[in-house]
């Protein structure tokens, strides 16, 4: 009833006030809004539905709270504003109490989560990355100034790749791809402020720090890292080496049980078979010895003889003579 009553768009928004500066930026981050802020500088959290509030509040990654509940909120929005420090980074957390008034009030709150990041004028989205090998992955950097232009976007693979440092912008479409490899994601601009590259198949070479640097209107490079992890590899080369070697040795131990197990039933089988062919080939050998070699071919003449026409007299005699 709930749910379909009380359909409520939320959302957090960086409010640009004019006293502000434009310098925090909105992802979404696995489905998760992250807020990219520079540090000094004002940010503002807020917290929006399509239905008037009755209160709002936030909550601190440190517990501290911030609580609204003036007549702005029937707006439908309530923020948080701060100078951004590194104390402030974390999950934070926004709770609406929806205006109790006519069928819709049931008190339920809707909250939300929203991950606040510090950073410096340029900084990864994405800190740590992991990828499946053979596909596709995209490292991005941003600047937290809005619409900022990038002079320029580079990249360094870690120092054990083999790959050198480039540089790359949105003429680097998926077809003429830096080493066949390397290409600016369609879905970013380096005029919005986003250095970005997407590695087409990604290989174990890749695992390490990338470091992205973007030339900012200061003239200075502003740089930030990040880790590429591939999928499987660290368990298969080194958390689970041990486990690996356990396994291979529990399938040793089974085929060695196996074998051993074989063995027994050959030498049990072998033993069998000389217990009891012995007397066979003996009477095969009394057989054969007590008995004229002929007579079993004599009992085959038999049927031969029989069966003979005279068109095969030619053949005949010979077999009546052996
Ligand atoms: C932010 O302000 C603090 C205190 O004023 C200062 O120590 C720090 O260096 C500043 N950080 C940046 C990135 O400007
Ligand atoms: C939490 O952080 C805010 C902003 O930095 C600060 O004002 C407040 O005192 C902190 N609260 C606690 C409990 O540390
Ligand atoms: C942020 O810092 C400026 C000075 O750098 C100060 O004037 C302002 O009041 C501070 N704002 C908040 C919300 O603390
Ligand atoms: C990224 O990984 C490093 C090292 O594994 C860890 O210290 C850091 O907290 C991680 N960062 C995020 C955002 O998960
Ligand atoms: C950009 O495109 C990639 C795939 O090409 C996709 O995974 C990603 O979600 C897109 N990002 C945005 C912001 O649309």
């Amino acid at each position: 009833m709930y749910r379909q009553t009380c359909i409520v768009i939320l959302t957090f928004l960086l409010l640009i006030y004019p006293s502000g500066n434009q310098a925090s930026r909105i992802f979404d981050v696995n489905g998760i809004e992250t807020i990219l802020a520079l540090e000094n500088e004002t940010l503002t959290i807020e917290c929006k539905t399509d239905m008037p509030m009755a209160y709002c509040g936030f909550i601190h990654p440190n517990g501290s709270r911030y609580s609204f509940a003036d007549s702005t909120l029937t707006a439908g929005h309530c923020a948080v504003k701060l100078n951004a420090t590194k104390r402030d980074e974390g999950q934070w957390r926004c709770h609406i109490g929806t205006a109790v008034s006519g069928k819709t009030a049931t008190g339920v709150e809707i909250m939300q989560s929203i991950q606040v990041r510090v950073v410096g004028h340029v900084a990864a989205i994405q800190q740590n990355i992991t990828a499946v090998h053979g596909k596709p992955i995209t490292l991005a950097c941003a600047t937290t100034k809005r619409m900022t232009p990038l002079r320029y976007c580079r990249f360094e693979p870690p120092d054990t790749n083999k790959y050198k440092h480039f540089g790359i912008d949105s003429g680097v479409t998926e077809k003429n791809a830096i080493l066949n490899r390397f290409y600016f994601p369609s879905n970013k601009s380096t005029d919005r402020g986003d250095c970005a590259v997407t590695i087409k198949r990604v290989k174990y070479d890749d695992i390490g720090l990338w470091t992205c640097g973007a030339g900012l209107e200061d003239g200075k490079e502003h740089i930030d890292f990040i880790s590429l992890e591939v999928e499987g590899f660290y368990t298969i080369s080194t958390a689970s080496a041990t486990g690996i070697t356990f396994g291979a040795i529990g399938i040793a131990v089974v085929l060695v049980m196996l074998g051993f197990v074989a063995w027994k039933k050959r030498s049990f089988l072998v033993g069998t078979r000389r217990e009891t062919p012995p007397p066979a080939e003996e009477h095969e050998l009394q057989h054969l010895e007590g008995s004229p070699p002929r007579s079993p071919r004599t009992g085959r003449h038999v049927p031969l003889v029989v069966v003979q026409s005279p068109s095969e007299a030619s053949a005949s005699p010979a077999q009546v003579e052996s």
